[in-house]
């Protein structure tokens, strides 16, 4: 049995079903991302792990224990939210303490567990002070060290860096992972920052409608989706997605037509009965080429609106009326708006969905083990 385990959850309120048919297991020392859009149920998931809501059916266990219906105050985790919920008229070392003292710790114990956890988070100089005359990231570090003193089973975070800036919540977000390291806790984050769940997480969970989507490390997700909305959910700017409808298999390829675009050839290969279907192709804006390469889809288009984000442009590209295809390029000089060229879909980094929105397996043209002759000159 894995460190926490979920169990066949659903929570209802009232007629509205908030969680559905969640499992998930943790291991210990594992830092795990809840991440989806706004009311998915993350935060609900997370309150029912901590006990501040209760399961309408499920069970949720933790280091071997069934915590299911257990108080809050007796599972042993805690929690740190959005909004810091400091005490204004307790100091800083109190309001580290404050649950210490309401656990009846010694004097001593406390000002131990205080003092760590104040080096840990660099508030030593801090302690004396009043929450009204901290910043935003040292108040967000005193909600964190109350967490840390109570030494949890298990640290469950709520969107905890959402009301930093931009550049504190980068830096806050490399020392979380410096005490997650340090600390080798196990803990549970939920964000809808898709970068962050990215760079922080062990594992991914993403949620959607109050359902597991997927769960998978961040390459994982990147490079293998199971579903169009983990595919367009995780990487940014978001996959292209185009819809076709396929007209036939050939032996090395999959013909098919778009409206507005008319013929295209995909140069993979599926299993998969999908003539006469539907479908979604999917691609990747860091893999469309200015450039042709072996097997590629050729798109003509026009240019339409450059980003330029200095390390790299994003052009935005008609590719048929009312059709935008995204391509991450170097940055630089970038083709100028009205600009007629050729984007390139490698066949490798294709992907291509059912109706249902499910990923359908699919192989690039290449055969297996022959080296892939790169940046080949394309003869016109
Ligand atoms: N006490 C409640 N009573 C009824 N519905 C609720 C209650 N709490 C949450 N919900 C509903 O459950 C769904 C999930 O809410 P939840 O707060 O878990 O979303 P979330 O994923 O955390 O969203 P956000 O990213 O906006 O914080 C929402 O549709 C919300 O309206
Ligand atoms: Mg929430």
């Amino acid at each position: 049995m894995a460190y926490l385990e979920i169990t066949q959850l659903d929570k209802h309120y009232d007629r509205f079903q908030a969680l559905k048919q969640i499992n998930l297991s943790v291991e210990k020392e594992e830092f795990i991302v809840f991440v989806g859009p706004s009311g998915c149920g993350k935060t609900t998931l997370l309150r029912t792990i901590s006990g501040l809501e209760t399961p309408t059916v499920g069970q949720i266990t933790l280091d071997g224990r069934d915590i299911t219906y257990v108080h809050p105050s007796k599972r042993n985790v805690a929690m740190v939210f959005q909004n810091y919920a400091l005490f204004p008229h307790l100091s800083v070392f109190e309001n580290i303490a404050f649950g210490l003292r309401l656990h009846g710790f010694t004097k001593e114990e406390i000002e131990k567990r205080v003092q760590r956890a104040a080096a840990l988070l660099h508030l030593e100089p801090l302690l004396a002070r009043k929450p009204k005359q901290l910043s935003g990231g040292q108040r967000q570090r005193v909600a964190i060290g109350r967490a840390i003193v109570k030494q949890p089973k298990l640290f469950l975070f709520d969107e905890p860096l959402s009301n930093l800036d931009a550049k504190l919540r980068v830096r806050m977000r490399v020392e979380l992972l410096n005490l997650h390291y340090e600390t080798r806790n196990t803990a549970v984050y939920v964000t809808h920052d898709q970068v962050e769940a990215m760079t922080m997480a062990d594992r991914i969970v993403i949620l959607n409608d109050g359902r597991v989507e997927q769960v998978g490390t961040p390459v994982e997700l990147y490079e293998r989706p199971t579903n169009k909305f983990v595919a367009g959910f995780i990487g940014s700017p978001q996959m292209n997605f185009l819809e076709l409808t396929v007209e036939g298999r050939r032996e090395n390829s999959l013909a098919c037509v778009a409206e507005g675009l008319g013929k295209l050839v995909l140069p993979i290969q599926t299993e998969a009965t999908i003539e006469g279907k539907k479908v979604t192709l999917g691609i990747r804006p860091e893999h469309v080429q200015l450039t042709a390469t072996e097997s590629s889809v050729r798109l003509p288009a026009v240019v339409n609106i450059v980003e330029n984000l200095g390390s790299e442009n994003l052009l935005h590209a008609e590719i048929a009326d009312n059709q935008l295809l995204v391509a991450k390029i170097a940055g630089g000089a970038a083709p100028e708006r009205n600009h007629r060229l050729t984007l390139f879909l490698p066949g490798e980094h294709l992907y291509l969905f059912d109706e249902q929105e499910n990923v359908i397996p699919i192989s690039p043209l290449v055969a297996l083990g022959s080296p892939r002759p790169r940046e080949k000159a394309e003869t016109p």
